[in-house]
């Protein structure tokens, strides 16, 4: 497995590796210290002796600069991120030799590489007895909307694309100059996959995953759909040392009372900012859990890390309604916890693919990269969810009267109801998806039968 170093790459190629080391294969996940301990620090919600199965191989560090994220950068583009991930390439030579020496001792070496590492595997394709597979970590549609903005619009698309298709923005502010030469890099590199495996489940988005094979969009007709494959127990049980207070908070709540707010790993919001969300949720009356954390840096665990200002007062005003956490926040069990109704999100694809399958509306807020896709995604074409940030005003401060607006439609209101209402029913569609005979779990089962072939 040959993941990105950054946060959400990290985590869907471990929870990779835990599925396909459970059909009794060994696993190599490999990566440079730094981010291999960044991806074990923060694997929640899978049993620990599944990871124990996973072996880890480190290859020496590539030293790069490590800035703090910029809070007041116009263009939510992780720009801290970027020494990090070209850093990266120079596992070209060590990933290499690393699956040499294995082919030569296994009947077949099979690499998954995120697609944003397409560089560094370039070179396995010439050896004997490997075949690789490309891991895309966001959304078939938003995919198909990249390849088709790409291709300058083309009006050949079925029908039932066409007028959702009208509705996705440009790229424009999306990625970064330095961004954009890396992912060149990437496209630029000798096509090697074999097939793509996608983080997605046909009961999302059936339709555009047949889409994309039927046309060969990324030049192979063999595709698995094997997402989400979330952890679907929680171990945390009340009353544990080591459970987040913020689900004590929740127990206390009344079921579908609270919405979520939290804006992922990579982007980090203006004091402003954080002054006009703060008003908004106040203000909204409505109850909240909201992670008040700063944007990660290439190498999370050396250098300070900004603590955002709340407003005067804040806290104690709303003591009552509201649960700050400043720390690493357990998502995937606050989504699922019986008192969440709604979740105000960067709309990165873990989160969206969290929410939907634990079936709670997503108001959106993106930020950068696939995130202006995914947001129309899920309002436009699932409809689970409603626009907080409009993208095309992504320069202006939401201010804290549009924050207001937002949660008390998607919470208190009979049009929020019926969002809530779809998400419950697509969430229990994709929670079956990846029970045994589910399409997910089917997908995963042939994927494993074609690599054992
Ligand atoms: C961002 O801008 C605010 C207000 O203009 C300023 O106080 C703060 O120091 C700036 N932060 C950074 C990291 O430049
Ligand atoms: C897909 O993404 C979700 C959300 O981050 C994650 O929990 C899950 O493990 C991922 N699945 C795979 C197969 O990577």
């Amino acid at each position: 497995m040959v993941p990105l170093p950054a946060q959400g790459h990290l985590n869907q190629l471990l929870h990779l590796s835990c599925l396909v080391s459970a059909a009794s294969m060994p696993v190599y996940y490999v990566g440079s210290a730094t981010h291999i301990r960044q991806a074990k620090t923060r694997v929640h919600g899978w049993n620990p002796s599944t990871i124990a199965n996973v072996h880890f191989q480190e290859f020496p560090p590539t030293p790069f600069h490590n800035p703090p994220p910029d809070p007041n950068q116009s263009n939510k583009f992780p720009s801290q991120l970027l020494p990090s991930l070209s850093a990266s390439i120079h596992l070209r030579d060590p990933v290499y030799k690393f699956v040499a020496q294995l082919s030569s001792s296994f009947r077949r070496v099979v690499v998954i590489y995120d697609s944003l590492m397409s560089y560094v595997v370039q070179d396995i394709g010439s050896l004997q007895n490997t075949e690789s597979y490309c891991f895309h970590c966001i959304p078939a549609f938003t995919l198909y909307s990249f390849h088709w903005e790409a291709a300058g619009r083309p009006d050949d698309v079925p029908a039932e694309a066409a007028a959702v298709l009208k509705e996705i923005p440009g790229l424009d502010d999306c990625f970064s100059p330095e961004f954009d030469e890396f992912s060149r890099l990437q496209r630029g590199s000798r096509k090697i996959s074999s097939g793509d495996i996608y983080n997605s489940s046909r009961a999302i988005e059936g339709f555009y995953l047949d889409f994309i094979a039927e046309r060969k969009i990324t030049g192979t007709e063999k595709l698995w759909a094997v997402g989400p494959f979330n952890p679907v127990v929680f171990p945390e049980k009340k009353g544990s040392r080591t459970r987040h207070e913020c689900l004590d908070w929740l127990d206390r709540q009344s079921p579908n009372s609270v919405i979520f707010v939290s804006f992922g790993t990579t982007s980090s919001l203006s004091n402003e900012q954080v002054q006009e969300l703060a008003f908004g949720l106040e203000r909204s009356k409505q109850k909240f859990v909201w992670v008040v954390r700063d944007a990660d840096k290439g190498d999370i665990f050396t250098g300070q890390v900004r603590k955002s200002e709340l407003p005067e007062g804040f806290r104690e005003r709303v003591k009552e309604r509201g649960f700050i956490v400043r720390d690493w926040a357990p998502q995937l069990e606050i989504l699922g916890h019986p008192s969440t109704a709604g979740f105000m999100s960067h709309c990165g694809w873990n989160s969206c693919i969290e929410s939907i399958s634990m079936g709670v509306p997503i108001a959106t807020w993106p930020m950068h990269s696939d995130q202006p896709i995914n947001a129309v995604f899920v309002t436009k074409v699932l409809r689970i969810g409603m626009e907080v940030k409009d993208w095309a005003r992504r320069d202006e401060v939401v201010p804290s009267s549009s924050v207001e607006n937002a949660v008390r439609r998607l919470m208190a209101s009979e049009e929020g109801d019926e969002m809530r209402k779809r998400a419950q029913e697509l969430g229990a569609a994709v929670r079956n998806s990846v029970m045994e005979g589910g399409s997910s779990s089917k997908e995963m089962d042939s994927f494993i039968t074609h690599i054992t072939r």
